[in-house]
């Protein structure tokens, strides 16, 4: 997730699209950069870092001129370098993009065959090169030129295009990604959302899905790819600054829990092979026939994700699977040895135990792969390859968008695995890939259930103690039920194994205990049943999410929450959304501090 911005007018551009940055600071942070045109010549400042960097680097390189564009980025392709940050310049075209193209590779070898010359690692420079080859090759103009080039890019896209030949004209694109028109007198911005332009104007045009936008000062008109005109009326934004940079959402983690959709679509771009049965890893190259055994270590949250992905291995690939606390791994002298692959899961990729355990597992001989949110953080500079998610910055301290991309993530390295095995069939494979990819309809569909959530919040916030029981692959998820209302509404909550309950645990069912029975369709549901009427039995109140369609459940619970069916495989990244919904309305009741949760820091850096 990056942020772009562009204006247009007749005050300096610089100062403004800085500006504008700042307040996108929230959708990434690893470099930043701006293009200003300025008597004939568009000049390009950009730098590694945060913007601050950029600050500084243009008081010594200042970049005059009443039009331009900029970018903060979030890497997912190319590591964070000055030369991988945006804007992206050929000939005489410059472009910020935010999103992630998936035919990139195909296109980059396309034009370099025909004599590009890349600067870059990312995806993005592709834009820049397509679109000056297009206008090199006599396109009317720079609308008709990006409008050719947008048929042939196959992703998610926000972009801005800055032509040296003529600096009163933009041209904005929105394909999956964010994008808003600011209209001011005789000036106009554009930017990934309104937070970056509300200091300037509050009269916003929100472009949709597959809309192309000619920008000059004197406002925006926009056609979808074909040409064709589409009517905006302007929209007059009342939320507070602070509001709009949570989306219009009373907290950041509300937000990212709406986010997930697309987090999860924009994981799974460009990683299903052109057959749908396969997986590619974005090029690492595991030598999965040397793979004896896998061993997970990861914290809290990463922690729970390790556990469904032992699940999806050892059902997929049949390798064998050991998960561990990296606090546990990295003091109890594990036995490592040829062939065993470490696998640590982190969304910083910079908690300090996990790092431990992944520098114990290399002394040790072990390969290591990691799984991150934060390209080329600390964890997988460290490990022999690594795999990530493209959830976006997570800002609330709770993790949610990170867990379930986390989860997609390992089922895409579970399917990579199990056709390398030769245990996971192409018809198999291809029905999973099918359904990975239906995953974000149906997670929309349950995070647009916020209010029965919030009904049954306030009908049990005032609880002392919460129990979230499952089976198989939603015991991991009864876990991170519990984390999730623990740190941030305080409430003592515990997560178990649901046939653990006749060993101890059920002592503690009362009327005053609400527990949560994750009960999706599956091969654990009679036994989850049974599991509830010995709750119900000692008149505890019993909340369960099920499949949509079963008409049984309501008979052996108090609240029922139901969501789509789904391979099992899947499942977890579904039953999981209600508990964080919960979570959250059970906090939002009791009125603790949501986004940043007494003694919590987002990412633990020490020991
Ligand atoms: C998750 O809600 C918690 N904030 C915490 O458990 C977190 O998952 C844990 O600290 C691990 O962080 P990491 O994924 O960045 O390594």
């Amino acid at each position: 997730m990056c942020g772009i911005v562009g204006y247009v007018g007749t005050r300096q551009a610089t100062p403004l699209l800085v500006g504008g940055l700042r307040k996108l600071e929230y959708r990434g942070y690893d470099s930043a950069g701006v293009a200003v045109w300025n008597d004939g010549v568009t000049r390009v400042v950009r730098c590694r870092g945060k913007l601050a960097n950029l600050e500084e680097k243009l008081l010594k390189e200042p970049a005059p001129g009443t039009t331009g564009i900029g970018h903060t980025r979030w890497a997912t392709h190319g590591r964070p370098s000055d030369e991988n940050a945006h804007p992206h310049r050929s000939g005489s075209i410059t472009v910020v993009h935010n999103g992630i193209i998936e035919n990139h590779l195909a296109l980059r070898q396309e034009l370099v065959a025909a004599g590009a010359k890349f600067t870059s690692e990312t995806d993005t420079e592709i834009f820049a090169h397509l679109i000056d080859r297009a206008m090199t090759a006599g396109a009317a103009d720079l609308t008709t030129a990006v409008r050719g080039v947008l048929a042939r890019v196959h992703g998610a896209f926000a972009i801005v295009v800055l032509n040296e030949k003529d600096p009163t004209t933009m041209v904005a694109a929105k394909n999956s990604s964010p994008l808003v028109v600011g209209l001011g007198e005789g000036e106009t911005f554009v930017a990934s959302d309104v937070t970056a332009i509300l200091a300037e104007t509050r009269k916003v045009l929100f472009i949709e899905e597959g809309e192309l936008v000619t920008v000059t000062a004197k406002g925006a008109v926009i056609t979808d790819f074909e040409g064709r005109p589409r009517q905006r009326e302007p929209k007059t934004i009342t939320w507070s600054a602070l509001q709009a940079e949570k989306g219009g959402f009373k907290h950041y983690m509300l937000k990212e829990i709406h986010e997930q959709p697309r987090s999860v679509a924009d994981t799974l771009v460009g990683r299903i092979g052109a057959e749908q049965d396969d997986v590619s890893l974005d090029g690492v190259n595991l030598d999965v026939a040397s793979i004896r055994r896998i061993i997970f270590v990861a914290c809290g949250t990463s922690y729970h994700s390790s556990l469904v992905g032992e699940f999806l291995i050892e059902s997929l690939a049949r390798i064998p699977v050991e998960v561990d606390l990296a606090s546990e791994f990295r003091y109890r002298d594990p036995i490592i040895g040829p062939g065993d692959l470490v696998v640590a899961i982190s969304q910083s990729g910079e908690t300090l135990d996990t790092m431990e355990a992944v520098r114990e597992a290399k002394k040790k001989g072990a390969k290591i792969l990691a799984i991150s949110n934060v390209l080329e953080s600390s964890i997988p500079r460290l490990a022999d390859y690594a795999f990530y998610t493209h959830a976006g910055p997570e800002i609330g301290v709770a993790s949610t968008k990170a867990f379930t991309t986390q989860l997609v993530a390992l089922t895409l390295l579970a399917i990579h695995l199990g056709r390398r095995t030769k245990k996971l069939s192409s018809e198999r494979a291809r029905e999973l890939l099918g359904e990975l990819l239906q995953l974000p309809n149906k997670m929309r569909d349950v995070v647009e259930s916020g209010a029965q959530l919030q009904a049954i919040a306030r009908r049990y916030g005032h609880a002392e103690g919460f129990l979230f029981l499952g089976r198989g692959t939603q015991y991991p998820i009864a876990l991170e039920g519990a984390l999730k209302l623990k740190e941030i509404s305080y409430i003592h909550a515990e997560g178990y194994a649901a046939g653990e309950m006749k060993h101890g645990p059920i002592a503690l069912i009362d009327e005053d205990l609400p527990v949560v029975v994750l009960a999706p369709r599956g091969t654990h549901y009679e036994k989850v049943i049974s599991n509830l009427a010995e709750v119900r039995a000692r008149q505890g109140k019993v909340i369960a999410v099920a499949t949509r369609g079963d008409s049984n459940i309501g008979n052996s619970a108090d609240d029922v929450i139901l969501i789509p069916d789904s391979a099992p495989e899947l499942q977890p990244i579904l039953t999981v959304l209600p508990l964080q919904l919960l979570s959250y309305y059970v906090a939002d009741f009791k009125g603790t501090d949501i986004d940043q949760p007494r003694n919590l820091a987002k990412s633990v850096t020490v020991e």
